[in-house]
């Protein structure tokens, strides 16, 4: 290990999921490095039956479980154990993987400015399910995807970094998802890091929009990547 990477500060992460956990295993991935500075220290999903979670446990996360929303009478009841669950790991930070449950404001208050989610758009355009058919619908010519921080209206809050792609002519939406979900791994390790790090805060725009500043030009540059910039 360098003398770089024995001096980081490893923020403790918890990755909420729902299916096949891709991205989670990107965020797993980046987290290997010593130098990252977040390790991945709990996996939740929702669902029983998710991919994700034989990945999580075979890549060693040492606190993965199933919290099944099903078994819980309310919302806030299944995000009362969640929370429980990321408290006994000792979480930080949560990353939403393709958790598909609304979370309440008290969940969302409770984390405020620690946690992010990917979606497979350009926000603020396509929020919401089926992204990828609806940009097609639309005849858009570049799509992408957007890490963000979590606030309590669906697919809002200041946005850390985004990839673009080019739409095809051929595209279904199945090919656009494709390419997309190859930047969402890009960018997520690369967001997490950026919050895990303090490289970017929430800060008030003139109107008093909330948006994302990252420390230095060289990093605000590196907040969209772009098919021509790798
Ligand atoms: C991703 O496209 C993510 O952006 C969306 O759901 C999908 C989850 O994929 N929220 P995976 O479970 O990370 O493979």
């Amino acid at each position: 290990m360098s003398p770089a990477a024995a001096s980081v500060t490893r923020r403790r992460v918890g990755i909420l999921i729902s299916g096949g956990g891709s991205n989670m295993a990107a965020l797993i991935a980046a987290a290997q490095d010593p130098a990252y500075p977040a390790e991945i220290v709990c996996v939740v999903s929702n669902r029983a039956d998710a991919g994700g979670l034989a990945k999580a446990r075979a890549a060693g996360v040492p606190h993965v479980v199933v919290v099944d929303h099903r078994t819980h009478p309310t919302r806030e009841d299944f995000e009362r154990t969640v929370q429980a669950e990321l408290e006994a790991a000792g979480v930080e930070i949560v990353a939403l993987a393709g958790f598909m449950r609304l979370l309440t404001p008290w969940f969302i208050a409770r984390w405020h400015d620690r946690l992010i989610n990917i979606h497979p758009a350009l926000l603020p355009s396509y929020k919401g399910l089926h992204t990828h058919a609806r940009a097609l619908a639309d005849g858009v010519k570049i799509a992408g995807c957007t890490v963000h921080f979590v606030r309590p209206e669906m697919d809002v809050g200041p946005i850390i970094v985004q990839a673009a792609v080019p739409v095809r002519d051929d595209d279904t939406p199945e090919t656009l998802a494709a390419r997309v979900l190859t930047q969402e791994h890009r960018i997520y390790p690369s967001a997490l890091a950026r919050v895990a790090s303090g490289a970017v805060r929430v800060a008030r725009d003139g109107d008093g929009n909330e948006v994302v500043r990252t420390e230095g030009a060289v990093a605000t540059e590196a907040s969209l990547i772009s098919p021509d910039r790798p």
